[in-house]
């Protein structure tokens, strides 16, 4: 099968590239309520490429939220059913000016393809549509397919998991097929294997009722700028372990075994801290870089803002302080309990003089995905035909809460063959996608349909 798809792959590439810049000109940031026409527009782009890769049937369904493009083809309710998913929507584009090319223009520089959403997740997703255009056109589909593509992701899937209840008999499957993360190197694929829970905070501090000259009440009142900063502080230790009390009560440790494995992986710290420019790698003392996103826990903040921070200087004692916290947790670790004891906890830091308030945005579970089901052992061959390398197993740092709820409403597991890299820059400015993780993607793809098929009868 596999000189079939790269001969495919050849005779189509200029035309699916076209298509997916197509779907990576359209600004979709779900955060944003006026691109609301742009979700739309996204589903609706995306519900037409499904049926023109030979979906039976595509629809744009509305949610609270944004909507969910669902397709699908059913050759045979006896075989099993992969089920697709991923997210049309992207992350706002802002520092705009840090951009070498527009976020929406899409553009191939140095072999690689620059734009928002280019790997996160628009150019991953499309892989799996061209994939199956592959199989179905070819006559080689082995399996019903579904797709169930949302546009909140970004915002925290918040009308996913009613979505899937109530459409539980549409979406009933025996995996869902997910390409949303990273992989260790083109050299060096993998399959992931773990994601980490989130909780994510806002917090609000107040001082005076009023905005103050800095000048005639600084150093006689508390500043809740310096305050919110003394607070943060506080939350890591010299060890930069977390200090909120109970925080590390469900953290499971991993073996010894399992540790001695992970340190396999061909990760080079050097390469690492060269490709984001920083001296040193700081984290949670005893514990290597690749534990500490994998099986550890962390906080970071995300913004802090208030004050003056305009053009000039502004002598003023700001009356409000802000900061959005989140804590990425480990799989065991439950996003709700970790919410209150944070809450608990920032809310009995505060200093005297201030008012302290916290709250939850959004978050979810982590994720385990077992090495020990036929999709893992699937995918496991799919990649070595492919690349000529067996794929390692892979703890991600990032975190995608709606996988942990489709097992929860739907019974239905998760594989997660991510083809982006770290240097992909998702969320960030210039993200781009390298083309050969594009191409590479959609070879692999149909090898794990084909094994899938044959492992799960
Ligand atoms: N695709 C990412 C998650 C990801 C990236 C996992 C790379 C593993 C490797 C996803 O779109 C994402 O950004 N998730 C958010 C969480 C969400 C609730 C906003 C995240 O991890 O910050
Ligand atoms: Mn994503
Ligand atoms: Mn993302």
């Amino acid at each position: 099968m596999k000189e079939k798809i790269v001969d495919y792959i050849e005779s189509n590439r200029d035309r699916f590239l076209e298509e997916l810049f197509g779907l990576l000109q359209i600004p979709s940031i779900s955060a944003r309520s006026e691109h609301k026409e742009d979700m739309y527009k996204t589903a609706e782009y995306l519900k037409k490429s499904l049926l023109d890769a030979g979906a039976d049937s595509a629809e744009v369904m509305p949610t609270d939220g944004h909507p969910v493009v669902y397709g699908e083809k059913i050759i045979d309710p006896s075989k099993p059913t992969v089920m697709v998913y991923g997210h049309y929507d992207v992350q706002p584009v802002e520092p705009l000016d840090l951009w070498k090319s527009e976020p929406f223009k899409p553009e191939i520089r140095d072999g690689k393809i620059w734009a928002r959403g280019a790997d996160d997740d628009k150019g991953q997703l499309y892989m799996h549509v061209k994939a199956f255009e592959f199989l179905v056109s070819e006559g080689e589909l082995p399996c019903n397919v579904k797709f169930m593509i949302e546009g909140e992701e970004e915002v925290g899937s918040p009308n996913l998991g009613k979505f899937c209840k109530e459409n539980k008999e549409k979406l009933k499957s025996d995996i869902i097929l997910v390409s949303d993360t990273t992989m260790i190197g083109q050299d060096a694929p993998s399959i992931t294997t773990g994601l980490r829970g989130l909780s994510y905070m806002e917090v609000e501090v107040t001082g005076p009722n009023r905005d103050l000259h800095s000048g005639l009440y600084g150093g006689a009142v508390a500043n809740p700028i310096n305050m919110l900063a003394k607070m943060i502080a506080s939350l890591t230790d010299e060890n930069n372990r977390i200090t909120i009390p109970g925080f590390y009560d469900d953290v499971i440790e991993v073996s010894k075994e399992e540790r001695e494995e992970m340190a396999k992986a061909p990760f080079d710290v050097e390469k690492y801290k060269k490709e984001i420019d920083i001296d040193e790698v700081v984290g949670e003392k005893g514990f290597s870089t690749i534990e500490r996103t994998g099986i550890r826990p962390s906080l970071d903040v995300n913004g802090i803002w208030g004050g003056y921070t305009g053009e000039g200087a502004k002598t003023v004692l700001p009356s409000k302080a802000y900061a959005k916290i989140s804590m990425r947790l480990v799989p065991n670790q439950k996003s709700e309990k970790i919410d209150k004891l944070f809450i608990n906890h920032f809310e009995s830091i505060a200093p005297p003089g201030v008012r302290v308030k916290a709250r939850k945005l959004h978050g979810g579970e982590g994720y385990v995905s077992p090495t020990d089901q036929p999709a893992y052992r699937a995918a496991s061959k799919a990649y070595e035909e492919a690349f000529g390398i067996k794929p390692i197993p892979f703890r991600s740092g990032g975190s995608i809460p709606i996988i942990p709820l489709f097992e929860e409403v739907l019974g239905v597991k998760s594989i997660l063959m991510g083809f982006g890299l770290e240097s992909d820059a998702i969320h960030s400015p210039n993200e781009n996608y390298p083309l050969w993780n594009f191409f590479k993607g959609i070879e692999t793809i149909p090898l794990f349909y084909k094994h899938y098929s044959e492992m799960a009868k």
